[in-house]
């Protein structure tokens, strides 16, 4: 039987990326663009890099805290609203909040559980329903290798990307019938502001186990994003993708 697709062309299909102005969110939203997708990029505090993204991609920002589940909810609506239904959801909003866990807070244990991963309940929350009506959708979610892996000083961080996988593999389950795929992908170490910020001797140390010889670019995990939200790659559902330069095999 050959796939069901809708044939939307791309640039009546809307992507809502999470983190969408800097990082790796940043380069996901030029690609979807590139590809001549609408696209809203969330962020949370930075409106120099909300401006700037507007500017360079043509991309319009929205400020929402992920974190919270009735402005996911509103955001979606106003995002509905102003460029029309949502075809693409790309969870990739992250923080760090890295500690020993003896020496974790609860404040730190919520922030980054509530920022990485109940950020992926609320806003697949939101615009699953409207996808399963229309029967069709691509959501793709940003995990780690430290989700695969786990790393020394990030139970927190390691728990919310595994979760996020394990959630992925759920969720494809419930929609796969629906038009509908659930994918993530687990980048390793790249060239981020969140890298940048880690001591320089340990990101070294790090960086001397990958098998490639260096972090990997935005860019690579953003080509991996534009592949699966294509109508094209309809049979690829509950997929972990890992791009870590072979740091990590599983
Ligand atoms: N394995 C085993 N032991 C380790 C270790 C490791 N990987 N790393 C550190 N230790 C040991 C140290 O040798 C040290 O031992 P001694 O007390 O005997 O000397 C002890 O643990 C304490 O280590 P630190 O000095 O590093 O402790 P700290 O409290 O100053 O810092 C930390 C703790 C902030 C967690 C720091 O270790 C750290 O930054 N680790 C890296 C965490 C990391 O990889 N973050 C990734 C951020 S980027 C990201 O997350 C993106 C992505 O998806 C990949």
């Amino acid at each position: 039987m050959p796939p069901k697709t809708p044939n939307i062309p791309t640039d009546k299909q809307v992507a809502l990326v999470t983190g969408g102005t800097r990082g790796i969110g940043l380069a996901i939203t030029k690609a979807l663009r590139a590809e001549g997708y609408k696209v809203a990029a969330l962020y949370h505090g930075n409106e120099t890099a909300a401006k700037n993204c507007e500017r360079e991609t043509e991309a319009k920002s929205f400020k929402v805290d992920v974190a919270d589940f009735s402005a996911c909810q509103t955001a979606v609506d106003k995002i509905e609203k102003t460029l029309g239904p949502v075809t693409i959801l790309v969870n990739n909003a992250g923080i760090t909040q890295d500690s020993v866990l003896h020496k974790m807070t609860p404040d730190q244990w919520h922030a980054v559980i509530e920022t990485n991963l109940t950020s992926c309940f609320s806003l697949c929350r939101a615009v699953v329903p409207g996808m399963r009506e229309r029967e069709y959708g691509r959501i793709v979610n940003i995990s780690s290798i430290n989700g695969q892996k786990g790393q020394f000083g990030q139970t927190n961080y390691s728990a919310a990307k595994a979760g996020m996988i394990g959630f992925t593999k759920a969720l494809a389950l419930e929609s796969a019938a629906k038009g509908i795929t659930v994918n993530a992908i687990c980048p390793g170490y790249i060239e981020t502001e969140m890298t940048a910020a880690m001591r320089s001797d340990i990101l070294q140390a790090i960086i001397r186990h990958i098998p490639a010889g260096r972090m990997g670019c935005t860019e690579e995990i953003a080509h991996i994003v534009t592949f699966l939200a294509s109508e094209k790659t309809g049979f690829i559902n509950g997929a972990t993708i890992s791009a870590n330069g072979g740091q990590y095999m599983i």
